[in-house]
């Protein structure tokens, strides 16, 4: 088994608030892992400690088989924040190649291909800020990839999405898959969690249930994953009783 990301007991206490409470996670390589839970259950935090962007309170995380954080798993990691960090006046190549110079991996024709991969052939020269909201979408894919990551980290990279360009972007996102390149995608969305290999149903920062959708749904007897998270949500109120 290759695991491309693991955390062990994995804890991001902000005073009394424990957003990450727990966490142990195991990742294969080329599988798309679903962080699934409401706002604030703490799938952001668990991303920036994945990428070193915060030092976990205790607990130990390892990517491609190194201890993070480690300045040197950084190029192999892509990562896709909740707000646009796009450069307004620049092209959208100008903004893949900034974020792959970054990395010292400028590659012309890893750029083009990128390009191809979220269809923006025609829009390479276009300055950002003259874009629509999902051109910009798949412009920050494209720069969260732009230097060839093995790993991608996407907070949910489909907020404010309309139906037709997120299924368009979970296409890409098994097409990368495909290639091997392994996805922690964060979402609220129960829809997308259908479209993951595994998940994680987050709460107050835990893991109130970890399998595929199929596991999950037949675990609480729910006829959909919306139904098993509710379930699962009741259970963990008083005291996690089946
Ligand atoms: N820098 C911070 N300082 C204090 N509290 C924080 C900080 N970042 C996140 N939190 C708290 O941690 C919890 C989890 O937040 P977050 O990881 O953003 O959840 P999600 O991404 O699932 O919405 C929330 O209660 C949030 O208010
Ligand atoms: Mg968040």
């Amino acid at each position: 088994m290759d695991l491309v990301v693991e955390t062990k007991e994995l804890h991001k206490h902000f005073g009394s608030i424990r957003a990450v409470d727990g966490i142990n996670l195991s990742v294969q390589s080329g599988e798309i892992f679903g962080l699934i839970g409401p706002n604030g259950s703490g799938k952001t935090t668990l991303i920036r400690l994945l990428i070193g962007l915060l030092l976990p309170t205790s607990g130990s995380i390892k990517l491609l088989g190194e201890d993070v954080p480690n300045k040197g798993i950084l190029a192999e990691v892509g990562y896709m924040t909740q707000t646009s960090a796009l450069y307004e006046e620049l092209t959208v190549r100008e903004n893949i190649a900034f974020f792959a110079e970054m990395c010292g991996r400028k590659d012309a024709a890893w750029m083009d291909e990128v390009i191809d991969l979220v269809d923006l052939q025609d829009r390479s020269h276009s300055i950002v800020r003259t874009l629509s909201g999902g051109l910009r979408q798949r412009t920050s894919l494209a720069c969260a990839m732009a230097h060839r990551p093995r790993i991608l980290l996407l907070d949910e990279p489909t907020v404010g999405v309309d139906p037709q360009l997120r299924a368009i972007l979970w296409s890409y996102f098994r097409k990368l898959a495909e290639r091997g390149v392994t996805l922690i995608i964060s979402s609220h969305v129960m829809d997308e969690a259908e479209r993951c290999d595994r998940l994680g149903f987050m709460r107050q920062g835990r893991f109130l249930a970890e399998g595929t959708a199929a596991e999950l749904r037949s675990q609480k007897g729910a006829g959909t994953l919306e139904e098993a998270f509710l379930l699962l949500a009741a259970g963990g109120m008083d005291g996690g009783a089946q």
